[in-house]
Parts: C-alpha cells; sequence; structure tokens
C-alpha cells in the first residue's frame, strides 16, 4: 500500500495526521520552527497559558527517572495577553502550523477569562482545557480529581468558548472513566489524557525531595502502560474523541494508543531528548500503516482485538 490516509477528525477539526506535540514540550510552537516541518503533524499545543504572567516554581524543578521524567515548573508562562501579541501573530506565518491553545487557571474566572481573550484572536484551532490544576477557591483541590468541580470548570470554559473545547484530564484519580463520562455530559468535543501522575523522589544521602516543590509530575516512557489502560477505559465509556498520550517515544507506541480507542495522539516528554521527535513519530506511523495494510490510520482507533 503507497499512501495511508492518515487524515483524523477531532471536535469538528480535521488534522492531516493524528501526531500531535503535547503541551509544555513544544513551547509556544515558535521555538521549533527550524526544528520540524509542521506540515508533517497534526497539530501542536502551546505551553499552558493563564491570565497573568507566571514565574513558574523554584528549582530544582525538572529531574531524570527510570525512563522518564519529574517536573514541577509549575506552569510559567508569559501571560494571554503576551501570547496574542508575541506568539500568535509569528504562529500564523508558520506554513501548515495548527495550534491549540493549553488554557489554565486557579479559578473558574481565570480560565474563562484566557478564553474570552483568545475568542477574538486568529490562528487557533481548538483550545485544550488543563483540568490537572488546583482550584484555589475551593481550598487546592485540583479540579480535574473531583467530578463536581470539573463538571462546573467544564461547562462555564464551553459557555465562553467560540472554539471547539477539548479538557485534558488529570490521571491522579480512581475511575477515569467517570471522569471521561462528566466532561462529555458537559458538553465537550473532546477529552485528551493523560497529564502527568503525581510522584516524589527523595535523595537519600541529603534525606530532601529530589525537586524543591517536593511532589512533582512524573511523564515518560514509564507511564506508557498505564496511561494506555486509562486511555482504553475512557474510550469505552464515552462517545466524543479521546486523545491518548503518555510515554510515546516510537510510531508503535502511537498505534498502541490508538488501538486502545484513541483518535489521535500527544508526543510530550521524547521531545526533550529529540526536538525531531514528533515529525519523525508522524513520518512513522505513516510507515507503518503503509506497511500494515492500514488504508485509513483512523481504521486504528479502537481496533485492539480481545
Ligand atoms: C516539562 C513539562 C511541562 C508540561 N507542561 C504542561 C502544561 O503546561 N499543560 C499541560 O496540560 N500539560 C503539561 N505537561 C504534561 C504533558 O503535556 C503530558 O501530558 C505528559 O508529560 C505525559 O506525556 P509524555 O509522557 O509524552 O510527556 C507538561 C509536561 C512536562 C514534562
Amino acid at each position: 500500500m503507497n499512501k495511508p490516509d492518515m487524515r483524523v477528525t477531532l471536535a469538528g477539526v480535521e488534522l492531516r495526521s493524528p501526531v500531535i506535540a503535547a503541551s509544555g514540550t513544544f513551547g509556544y510552537g515558535v521555538e521549533f520552527e527550524e526544528v520540524v516541518d509542521f506540515e508533517r503533524i497534526g497539530a501542536f499545543v502551546t505551553k499552558g497559558i493563564s491570565r497573568e504572567p507566571m514565574a513558574g516554581n523554584p528549582s530544582p524543578r525538572i529531574i531524570e527517572t527510570p525512563a522518564g521524567m519529574m517536573n514541577a515548573v509549575g506552569l510559567q508562562n508569559i501571560g494571554v495577553r503576551a501570547f496574542i501579541k508575541e506568539k500568535l501573530p509569528k504562529l500564523r506565518s508558520i506554513p501548515g502550523a495548527v495550534v491549540i491553545a493549553n488554557i489554565f487557571g486557579y479559578t473558574i474566572e481565570d480560565c474563562v477569562e484566557v478564553i474570552r481573550e483568545l475568542n477574538d484572536a486568529e490562528g487557533i484551532a481548538l483550545y485544550e482545557l488543563n483540568a490537572s490544576c488546583p482550584n484555589t477557591s475551593h481550598g487546592g483541590m485540583v479540579f480535574g480529581t473531583d467530578a463536581d468541580s470539573l463538571h462546573h470548570l467544564t461547562t462555564r470554559c464551553l459557555d465562553a468558548a467560540k472554539r471547539p473545547l477539548m479538557v485534558k484530564l488529570s490521571p491522579n484519580v480512581t475511575h477515569i472513566g467517570q471522569m471521561a463520562r462528566v466532561v462529555e455530559e458537559a458538553g465537550a468535543q473532546a477529552i485528551s489524557l493523560v497529564n502527568t501522575f503525581l510522584a516524589l523522589a527523595i535523595d537519600v544521602e541529603t534525606r530532601r525531595p529530589r525537586i524543591a516543590n517536593v511532589t512533582a509530575g512524573l511523564s515518560g516512557p514509564a507511564i506508557r502502560p498505564i496511561a494506555v489502560r486509562m486511555v482504553h477505559e475512557a474510550a469505552q465509556a464515552v462517545k466524543i474523541p479521546v486523545v491518548g498520550l503518555g510515554g510515546i517515544v516510537r510510531a508503535e507506541d502511537a498505534v498502541e494508543f490508538m488501538l486502545a480507542g484513541a483518535t489521535a495522539v500527544q508526543v510530550g516528554t521524547a521531545s526533550f531528548a529529540d526536538p525531531r521527535a514528533v515529525e519523525n513519530i508522524a513520518n512513522g506511523l505513516r510507515h507503518w500503516c503503509a506497511g500494515h495494510n492500514v488504508a485509513k490510520v483512523s481504521e486504528l482507533t479502537g481496533a485492539m482485538v480481545r
């Protein structure tokens, strides 16, 4: 087979490949202009954008772990107004760049405000709402670990959004299928998972946490089998498209997530080891489909055999 059809539709947006660069690992996209051919990847997700600029957490905030990494970068970013003024115009000039804006806030109003600001800006395909954020008006309980908060957040953001909204779920929950259903019932057009797993690493000589923030998020190949299981559970629970991620480093990993039920996939930590990872995985997936008689990549979604 020569040319498999690599197109997928996500929340009404057609992507030329199901392989997307994940939030926080691809900057604002502009940093990758010289490195990655944006015409070869499906889309990219921006670093998380908040209402006001944020400095992030103190160092050390990133460490390597067996088959992965831990980070407590603390959602450092330039804020929504600077993103619109300084980054979006450049992004609009990159051929083929499909921009997914990642949004977060410590209150629902903050998230809504970011969406309102972005609504009037051109050059964004859809929004990804990061639900792995503590809700400071509710004692710091993470939005995505409490069904009521998640429902409320999603509904309010959907009311404000003039573009399709994908909600990125926290994996730090007991029943991921329930959280997926909450988001679908609220009306979201897609979900993505997983964000990082809450983790702790201690230096046994100094007896201090290895990350200044004490806890941090674990990502990379170490989390992949858990992420695949969660994507499968979420995809079984809802009808809206599920975007799968967590430790994808090769085309075969992307296939695995799609067989588990993902419509598209994201590549995060792999971009730190190889900045061209997203493009390589997108190309590799096309070759894999061609070599396995898969005429349409979308045929893989949910095609696990039991
Ligand atoms: C350094 C770093 C920063 C991240 N920043 C964000 C962020 O701003 N918003 C978000 O939704 N996810 C963020 N993530 C989570 C990733 O997008 C992804 O969900 C997670 O790392 C799992 O995928 P991976 O194993 O392919 O990296 C970040 C991850 C890393 C490693």
